[in-house]
């Protein structure tokens, strides 16, 4: 070879998996991942979602062996969503004392006070309707649905929620449910606000998992457009300035460049969460044989850290925990 002819060799520090893993940037653990959970209302159910093969609908009489294997796979967080019996025009059972998520949380916190309980604070899963606050002349009207949301944070934290986290998109929610929780006595209750959420149709399963599918239109005048970019930065600049404490980015697989900008904006730890859509189309492809499962998810978990995430919300956060568990 020409030694005056000039180029880099890059092969070097890929020589061997010693090497490799020597100057390897980003690492994926088990302290980053989060794991969602659908609890139903009743007793004697344990029901796989048809469309996300591996993730369960829940009674209370179930969650115990669950959140045994969440925590003897070391995951610390699971989020809740419930699923009510009953349902009504404003959601009432998202803010009811005795409500599903209320006593799911109760009930963990008992079980394994060491698990951190973020509870999801939105309405879609509790109204008739299906939208994430309450209707007036066929749209959400926000500044009522902000009311009904500072009173399920208050709950959520007095049953014991360790962590708020609002993803129903209305305008000042961070800013209305921190006030409710500090004047509740709950200062120390952080919110991990879902700053960035798109009307997304990577939706769809969770929409079959927690029957929460709108009943008339749809999301688009309260979660962003996904063509916008900039928009996702104002959102953000409001709910850092509104005081949240960490930034969710939702979706994360087609978002991901929106979790970078996000991580350039703010000091705050980000989230990514990776959706029910994204995980469905991964088991499918999987269960067909087409693709390495393990591999796949390995590679999209650590995108997303590459991409800036500290944490990642993801209904894969079982099965990576058994793998790294194993490596
Ligand atoms: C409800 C909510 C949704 C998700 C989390 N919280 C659905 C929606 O906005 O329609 C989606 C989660 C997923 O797809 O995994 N506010």
């Amino acid at each position: 070879m020409d030694n005056r002819l000039e180029f880099k060799r890059h092969r070097r520090l890929r020589a061997s998996n010693a090497m490799r893993s020597l100057v390897r940037e980003n690492h994926l653990q088990i302290d980053d991942l989060i794991y969602p959970l659908f609890i139903k209302e009743g007793s004697g159910i344990r029901q796989e979602v048809p469309s996300m093969p591996g993730v369960h609908h829940l009674t209370l009489d179930h969650m115990s062996e669950e959140i045994n294997e969440i925590k003897e796979l070391g995951i610390k967080a699971v989020l809740l969503f419930g699923i009510p019996e009953q349902k009504d025009e404003r959601g009432s059972g998202a803010y009811s004392e005795a409500g599903i998520v209320q006593e799911a949380t109760h009930l963990i916190k008992q079980q394994a006070p060491e698990m951190l309980v973020v509870a999801d604070t939105c309405l879609c899963e509790f109204t008739s309707h299906g939208h994430c606050g309450v209707i007036h002349h066929h749209d959400v009207d926000n500044d009522p649905s902000l009311e009904l949301l500072a009173q399920t944070a208050v709950s959520q934290a007095e049953a014991g929620a360790d962590i708020i986290a609002p993803s129903n998109m209305m305008d000042g929610f961070v800013a209305v449910i921190r006030e409710a929780l500090d004047e509740a006595g709950f200062t120390h209750i952080p919110i991990m606000s879902y700053a960035v959420k798109y009307a997304s149709s990577f939706y769809g399963p969770f929409r079959d998992a927690a029957e929460s599918t709108p009943e008339f239109g749809d999301r688009k005048t309260y979660q962003m457009d996904p063509a916008n970019r900039l928009e996702a930065l104002r959102e953000t600049e409001s709910d850092v300035t509104e005081g949240a404490d960490f930034l969710i980015v939702k979706p994360a697989m087609s978002y991901l460049d929106i979790v970078r900008d996000v991580r350039n904006y703010t000091n705050l730890p980000v989230v990514a969460y990776n959706v029910s859509g994204e995980y469905s189309m991964v088991k499918a492809a999987a269960m067909n044989g087409w693709i390495d499962e393990k591999q796949i998810v390995m590679e999209t978990l650590t995108a997303m850290k590459r991409a800036g995430a500290d944490l990642i919300i993801t209904y894969f956060a079982k099965d990576a925990a058994h793998w790294l568990q194993q490596s």
